[in-house]
Parts: structure tokens; sequence; C-alpha cells
């Protein structure tokens, strides 16, 4: 009764900035946006509805994790399974980067902020691949918050390509094969300079990576929430950090 009690206590407190601020802060979070869909059809309103009010919390969380000292920011905004969907909903999910960078860059400019993007930016639309990559010269020496979108990402893509790399300057002697360990593989991937997230969230009930960064989360801090992401806040955001901040990681060690 106690514990559960103590549950019932945790899961109400309400955290403040300044308090998580005296912990360790995540230098790195990744978070997996879901439930924009299921957002939108309990307003009963079109799909894209949930997609452009994710926007918005994409905006607000920016904000929010720059001014906690986040280092970077990774945000799952579109898998290479996403094409899958209806050409309507890929075709505004596509218009999405130029709608937020179109009226957000100039905020993340002043603000600091570098964008990135990772995944397949061939396949993208010339329309998204020039606001995402004018997004990225722009920004490109900010030395704040890393916002770093996964757009058309896939992990499982990402690793045979590493894969592929490798074998490739090993034939072309450029690399030997005594020097392949984790870290010189690691050197392959799209997050090459990046820390390994610290923090992984995925929001609105679903217990799954989805092919989201499935070699750099091996000693990553999991939260789920069954928040949809068109309602996450900054205080469900509080709330992933302190639990963050409540484990005690050992990285295999004890
Ligand atoms: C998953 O929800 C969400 C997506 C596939 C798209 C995520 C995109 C955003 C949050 C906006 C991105 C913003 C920028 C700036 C690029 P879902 O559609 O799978 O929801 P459902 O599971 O409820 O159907």
């Amino acid at each position: 009764m106690l514990n559960k009690m103590k549950m019932w206590k945790n899961k109400a407190q309400v955290h403040r900035k300044e308090d998580l601020l005296q912990g360790p802060m995540p230098a790195h979070v990744a978070i997996i946006m879901d439930g924009n869909g299921r957002w939108a059809k309990k307003r009963a309103l079109p799909r894209m509805a949930g997609h452009y009010e994710g926007m918005q919390v994409v905006r607000k969380i920016t904000r929010f994790a720059n001014e906690l000292g986040i280092k970077v920011l990774t945000l799952y905004a579109f898998s290479t399974e996403n094409w899958k969907r209806p050409k309507a909903e890929v075709d505004y999910l596509m218009k999405l980067p130029e709608e937020f960078l179109g009226t957000f860059l100039p905020e993340l400019v002043q603000e600091n902020v570098q964008v990135r993007v990772m995944g397949n930016k061939e396949q993208l639309p010339a329309h998204t691949l020039r606001a995402v990559e004018k997004a990225i010269e722009e920004t490109k020496n900010n030395t704040g918050l890393i916002l770093n979108f996964a757009l058309n990402y896939g992990s499982r893509a990402e690793i045979t390509n590493a894969v592929r790399n490798i074998i490739q300057d090993i034939q072309s002697g450029k690399v030997d094969i005594n020097e392949i360990n984790e870290q010189f593989f690691a050197s392959y991937l799209m997050t090459n300079d990046l820390p390994d997230p610290d923090l992984l969230i995925r929001t609105s009930g679903e217990i799954r990576l989805s092919n989201f960064m499935l070699w750099q989360l091996a000693y990553t801090e999991f939260w789920f929430t069954d928040v949809l992401w068109p309602d996450f806040t900054e205080q469900h955001f509080l709330q992933a950090i302190y639990e963050f901040q409540q484990r005690g990681r050992r990285f295999g060690g004890v």
C-alpha cells in the first residue's frame, strides 16, 4: 500500500526545472514522437492536423531542451518505413520541415542551435532537401544545442551502409581488417561525431524501437509514456529527466 502510494506520489509530482538542473542532465536525448494520428482521430480531425500540432510541440521542446542545456536532441520525424503511408500524408510530412524552418529558422540561428539531418537525404523531395540544407548551412557554425532530425532514417539501413562502406575501404586498401572494433564501426554511422543518447523517450504508449538508432541505444535509459506527442509538454519532459536522474547507470559494471 505504502509502495503504491509512493508510486502515485511520484506520478503526480510536479518537477521544477531549477531543481533538475542541479542533477545530471542527459547530454543527448532522442525522441520517438508518436501518436499524432491518434490525437487527431480523438478530435475527429484529419491525421495531418495531428502532425501540424506535433510540429508545434517540436518547437516548444526544442526551446526547452536548449534552456536545459541539453547538447543534442534527436527527433524521429520520418522513418524509411513511413513511405508506406497514403501519398497525401507523406506529401504533408515532407512539407513540414519547410513549414517549421520557414518560421523557426531565424530563432534557431539567434539561439545558437545547430540543425542537422540524419537519414537518406537523396530520396527526399527537392523542396524538402532545399529547406533542410538551407537550415544546415545557416546554422553550421552554431555551438549550442544540436537539433538532429532523423528524416528518412532507418537504423538497419544505416548499419548495412556502414558495413558496405567498411568493406569498400578494406578492398581499396584504405582500411585494415584488424582496425575494426566498436569505436571504428561507430565512426561509419551517421552519428559519428555525436555521443550516444543518454535518454530515449517514446510517446503514445507503444513500447518498441521501430528501427531507431539500434546501435546507439545500447546503454540508453528508456522512458515510455502514454501521452500522445501533440499533448507532450515541458512538464512531461521534466518528468522523463527526473526519472533519468533516479536511475543508476552502470554500463554493465557494478
Ligand atoms: C508518428 O505519429 C509521427 C510521425 C510519423 C511524424 C512525426 C512528425 C512530427 C511530430 C512533426 C515533425 C516536425 C518537423 C519539424 C519535421 P503517427 O502518425 O504514427 O501517429 P499514430 O500512431 O497515432 O497514427
